[in-house]
């Protein structure tokens, strides 16, 4: 076999590999579209030009546009001409990148610093940049989630399925091009991996691939005063959400008498608070043994309206619809599930149990681990609420600073600043 080090030719090859990166990467630093076409479409040998990366800075022809974009901060004379220019700047740059993703630069992937395009639109300030970066995103998970729907369908032998087959080649492929190493939230991510997205993604509270619900609800807890840990040390649930469980549970049952279901008893924090308003009736289905213990000796059995069923939801809720049992005001708040259960949930069993002027919520963690996630998820959650037939309203509260939280814990499952708070209710 040739030796790199020493055969002259492959030295050559990969000089000329390393020459046609760094081109792609000034280029694309310049704004330089024409160039740009040029080199990502004809001249260069590179199999996917618009998603090179620079070795040393980890840099894509998105960050690259991108960062060329900063402001210039320091001040001068003629600080109304600098502005001008930098809005010329932002005004290429916004060119430039949306060039790029035409010509499917992956909208998520890191540089050596760990940030994705996004993180870096966000941190100089370019708001329009970050906007289209997060439109991509919604564009690429949408994709992904309706192409695992599409494969879900898929698994006959007839004809029309080897038809598919050849498409979900394609599908593949074309997936493999949107996935990047951000990690894929669900409703929050434990992974310590670099995933994709949440379509495809199972895991901790809606997140971490590496923690699937049967593996969840068979292994052991550690539950104290504070946190709930499963048996990796992922977070299943913190204390510090108490402000939120707070104003989820006010704004879904905003006064007594009312009947509120919850999935996913946890903590009891949430629970606690719907108590509070003393509601008629007050279901809360569990499926976690350990949690199913501990919230009886707790006396959660015993506490005014209170039923307690035992089980997966997936379980409980085709008995709770036939017995035609309504709720005013449904949470869901669960562990290790992927994003494509939390869509089953509100689109098929939420329409057969919600009161037609009631309310339901969920807790809001996907792609809580990074902003542009976050802003990512939000939307595509909000689109398919939207066509699962709901309204929704999002409301930012802030969240207390976390910075000892974590000791002991596997990852920070939370770094952003604000948590969306969503409020749905079917549409007019
Ligand atoms: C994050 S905790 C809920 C925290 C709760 N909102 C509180 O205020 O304390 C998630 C809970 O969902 C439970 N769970 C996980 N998968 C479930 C499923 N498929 N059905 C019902 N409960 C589930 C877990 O055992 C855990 O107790």
């Amino acid at each position: 076999m040739a030796d790199p080090t020493t055969d002259p030719e492959i030295s050559f090859t990969q000089i000329d590999v390393d020459l046609d990166v760094q081109d792609i990467l000034l280029t694309a630093s310049q704004h330089d579209i024409p160039k740009l076409r040029r080199l990502v479409r004809t001249q260069s040998a590179l199999p996917d030009a618009s998603n090179v990366k620079d070795p040393e800075t980890g840099y894509t022809p998105l960050h690259s546009a991108i960062a060329a974009c900063e402001a210039d901060t320091e001040t001068g004379t003629d600080d109304a001409k600098k502005q001008e220019e930098h809005a010329e700047l932002l005004k290429s740059g916004a060119e430039t990148v949306r060039f790029l993703l035409q010509e499917g630069a992956i909208w998520n992937d890191l540089d050596n610093n760990d940030e994705t395009p996004g993180c870096l639109a966000r941190r100089i300030g370019a708001t329009e940049l970050y906007d289209m970066i997060v439109d991509a995103g919604v564009r690429a998970e949408m994709l992904l989630s309706r192409l695992e729907g599409y494969e879900e369908l898929s698994d006959g032998d007839d004809e029309e399925e080897e038809e598919e087959g050849e498409k979900e080649e394609g599908a593949e492929a074309t997936q493999t091009e949107v996935e990047a190493e951000v990690e894929a939230p669900e409703l929050v991510d434990a992974s310590e991996t670099h995933d994709v997205a949440i379509a495809t993604s199972t895991g901790e509270r809606l997140a971490n691939p590496s923690v699937s619900n049967t593996g969840y609800l068979d292994s052991s807890l550690n539950i104290t005063t504070d946190r709930i840990l499963d048996a990796d040390q992922n977070g299943v649930m913190m204390s510090w959400e108490s402000s939120i469980m707070k104003k989820s549970a006010q704004n879904l049952l905003p006064r007594p008498g009312l009947k509120v279901l919850n999935v996913g008893h946890g903590m009891g924090i949430v629970d606690g608070f719907f108590q509070e308003q003393s509601p008629a009736a007050h279901h809360i289905i569990e499926a976690h043994p350990d949690v199913v213990v501990e919230m009886k000796k707790r006396g959660w059995d015993s506490k005014p309206g209170v039923v307690i069923h035992e089980g997966r939801w997936q379980d409980v809720l085709p008995g709770l619809i036939e017995s035609g049992e309504t709720f005013d005001a449904i949470y869901y708040d669960t562990f290790a599930e992927s994003y494509g259960d939390f869509r089953d949930f509100f689109s098929e069993q939420v329409i057969g149990l919600l009161e037609q002027e009631g309310k339901w919520g969920f807790f809001n963690g996907m792609g809580a681990d990074r902003q542009i996630s976050y802003d990512v998820y939000q939307k595509v959650a909000e689109m398919d609420i939207f066509e699962a037939g709901f309204d929704v309203e999002w409301e930012d509260i802030p969240v207390p600073k976390l910075d000892g939280e974590w000791e002991g814990v596997r990852r920070a499952y939370w770094v952003v600043d604000n948590y969306r708070l969503p409020l749905c209710r079917f549409m007019d």
